[in-house]
């Protein structure tokens, strides 16, 4: 078990974001794909429900994150919830997540209903942070991400040092 594992589920800037928490952390990325798309106006609502409802759904992805020192969570915000794929990631494998956290891009400022809801089911997480998708490639975007990155440090080199 060792490094980082930056899972990502995203239409567009949520994948820029894990690329650069990857790039950060030099952890390696893995993306979680909705076996059934949301195509079109129906999916855009149906994308909506399934969030709103809290329905989990068919993914697809390629790395078993408890072979992983630390895993990063990045998604985008869905009704006020958690994108369904993202969800189904979750309820399958938090027993067997160490150390991780997340991060939740969104269009607007994230209330902070929508940051408890991620941190109720990402209860243990070590960090969690917001990013409003209009201060991608900011100062203060990649200033927040360092400090967000700091949290998995100190416990890759706690890691590191209890393996000598
Ligand atoms: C179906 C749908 C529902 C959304 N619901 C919300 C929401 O409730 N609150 C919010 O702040 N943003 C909402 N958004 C905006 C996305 O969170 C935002 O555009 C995000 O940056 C998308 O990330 P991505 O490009 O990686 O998919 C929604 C977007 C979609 C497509």
């Amino acid at each position: 078990m060792s490094g980082v594992l930056i899972v990502y589920y995203s239409e567009g800037s949520s994948e820029k974001i894990a690329h650069d928490v990857a790039t950060i952390l030099n952890g390696k990325l893995d993306k979680i794909t909705n076996l059934q798309p949301y195509k079109g106006l129906t999916g855009y609502f149906r994308m909506k429900l399934d969030a709103y409802f809290e329905n989990t759904t068919g993914i697809r992805f390629k790395e078993d994150p408890s072979q992983y020192t630390s895993v990063v969570i990045v998604s985008s915000v869905c009704a006020g919830k958690l994108p369904a794929a993202v969800r189904t990631y979750i309820t399958d494998h938090i027993a067997s997540m160490k150390n991780y956290g997340f991060i939740i891009n969104s269009n607007d400022q994230i209330s902070k209903k929508t940051h408890l809801h991620f941190r109720k089911i990402l209860k243990e997480a070590i960090a969690g942070h917001d990013i409003v998708n209009t201060d991608i490639d900011t100062d203060l975007y990649y200033k927040h991400l360092e400090d967000f990155a700091d949290r998995f440090r100190i416990v890759m080199d706690k890691d590191d040092q209890d393996e000598k």
